[in-house]
């Protein structure tokens, strides 16, 4: 879209961005209380404003700091480490390292180790298939998912269905992308008694930000259900303690809170609701004794059953040097940061419009900062309220060194939900016989809105990346 030069802009001047801070603050007086995260930006993230990046895809990854790089080098080139698989020197090293990160993250979590267990995987996704392919699904049982999920947890309902149990989904409702709270008891009190019932959920979601109540875990558990809950999109900037909330099995990945290691997620399970899974088969690692005469193995107990070969075991340190760095800042001081500069932006966001009064913005979510997080999606509309296609925003965002994320996010529930996606338009699209690609979808839907623009805060956002942004947003205009 072209920009006229004459035009006025609200955003887009220096000298007004000291005034617009000055009157960010007034309204926000907490955001002053985080202050060192400015003093941490200019240090340890240095790199992201001297390449004049404005990074808005903390849901995506968050960013790590120079420091937690250094120090995990710092091991590496000091240390000997082997496979901790052995018993060697070397190998009792690594596995004290290893072993020492895995107690720090139950740690981190205020989680027992009486009660849960840290199973380290690939990612989040790892640790929701470990779920999927070992919980014992059966005809007669349920896996029960709300609309709003990242399709690691939408997969598995194959496993859920290939072993025959029923699936059932919960919905979410416009404007805010919310479960209907009585439509949810009614389906909880659905559980079939003496079967196997999964039910899963996010606590933060990755399309919309809503926080999903963390109170349905009792709820659920009271009325029949094991419960998993999909941490990955909360914890970067809100505090999860287990002592207090007791879901069965979280999964999550420590990329999204710290932004390095990449490659390391974690599945951390409650003891008492591990002997329900079936490993369905044995790996290097997993096992105390396998044989081939025999045809016979026993499985390790406890966090080993559920490592298959040799786990990422020189990078596991880094999750330690990570987990440290949050609490170092301050796990409060980002929540309150990231919910000033997003109730900030939501609101610059909403107030903008076209000459004629129409809205630039539609946006998939809650507009205000009750039981929500810092990612936000939208669409932008033209001033006859026609969408403007994402993919030409994200075209220019990058011209702009922004990164902001388009498209569904992985959550095609609250994409559906959003865009006002029936049944049947989707269902259409799955009777084609060549698998289609996202693009040739696009054009299958002809028209339809079928994705958004998303913007996510997290670690080291601070007032200019959202002034900054809205200096973009502005210029559709019209
Ligand atoms: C809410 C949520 N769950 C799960 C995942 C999957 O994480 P990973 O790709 O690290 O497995 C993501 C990733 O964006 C997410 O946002």
């Amino acid at each position: 879209m072209a920009v006229a030069s004459s035009k006025k802009f609200t955003y887009a001047l220096d000298d007004e961005m000291g005034a617009a801070y000055q009157e960010f603050l007034e309204a926000y007086p907490a955001f002053k209380e985080t202050h060192r995260l400015d003093d941490l930006r200019a240090s340890e993230y240095r790199r992201l404003d001297d390449q004049g990046h404005l990074y808005l895809d903390y849901t995506g990854g968050s960013l790590y700091g120079d420091g937690q790089v250094r120090q995990h080098m710092e091991i590496l080139r000091q240390g000997v480490f082997g496979n901790p698989h052995s018993s060697n020197p070397t190998s009792k090293a690594m596995t004290q390292l290893d072993e020492h990160a895995r107690h720090y993250v139950l740690q981190y979590f205020n989680a027992s180790p009486d009660e849960y267990i840290a199973v380290f995987t690939q990612n989040a996704s790892g640790a929701l298939k470990l779920v999927g392919e070992s919980y014992p699904f059966a005809p007669g049982g349920r896996y029960m998912l709300t609309f709003d999920n990242h399709n690691s947890v939408n997969g598995i309902r194959e496993f859920a269905r290939h072993k025959g149990a029923e699936i059932v989904y919960v919905p979410v409702f416009r404007p805010d992308l919310r479960v209907d709270e009585e439509n949810l008891n009614q389906l909880l009190d659905e559980a079939q008694p003496g079967q196997h019932n999964l039910f899963a959920y996010p606590a933060q979601s990755n399309f919309s930000g809503v926080q999903h109540p963390l109170e349905w875990i009792e709820r659920a558990h009271a009325k029949g259900w094991d419960v998993m809950v999909d941490f990955a999109a909360f914890v970067p900037t809100n505090r999860l303690d287990l002592s207090k909330v007791k879901p069965d099995f979280l999964s999550l990945s420590f990329y999204k809170m710290f932004g390095y290691p990449t490659g390391i997620g974690c599945l951390i399970a409650r003891k008492t609701a591990l002997p329900k899974l079936r490993r369905p088969w044995f790996a290097g690692g997993t096992i105390t004794i396998a044989s081939v005469q025999g045809d016979g193995y026993y499985l390790a107990e406890g966090e080993a059953g559920f490592e298959d070969g040799t786990i990422n075991y020189l990078t596991i340190p880094a999750v330690e040097i990570g987990l440290k760095h949050i609490e170092s800042i301050g796990i409060e001081v980002i929540h309150d940061r990231v919910a000033c500069l997003t109730s900030w932006l939501l609101d610059a966001l909403l107030n903008l419009r076209h000459s004629n009064g129409a809205p630039l913005i539609r946006l998939y979510g809650p507009a205000d900062m009750h039981m929500r997080g810092g990612t936000i999606s939208v669409n932008f509309l033209d001033a006859q309220g026609n969408l403007i296609n994402f993919r030409q925003i994200e075209t220019q965002a990058n011209a702009a060194n922004i990164s902001l994320r388009t498209g569904c996010f992985c959550n095609p529930g609250a994409g559906e939900v959003a865009n006002n996606l029936t049944r049947d338009d989707m269902s259409s699209c799955f009777r084609e016989i060549n698998p289609m690609s996202f693009d040739e979808f696009l054009t299958f839907m002809d028209g339809k809105a079928t994705g958004a623009v998303r913007v996510s805060l997290g670690l080291v956002s601070n007032f200019n990346d959202v002034y900054r942004f809205m200096g973009f947003v502005e210029t559709f205009l019209e």
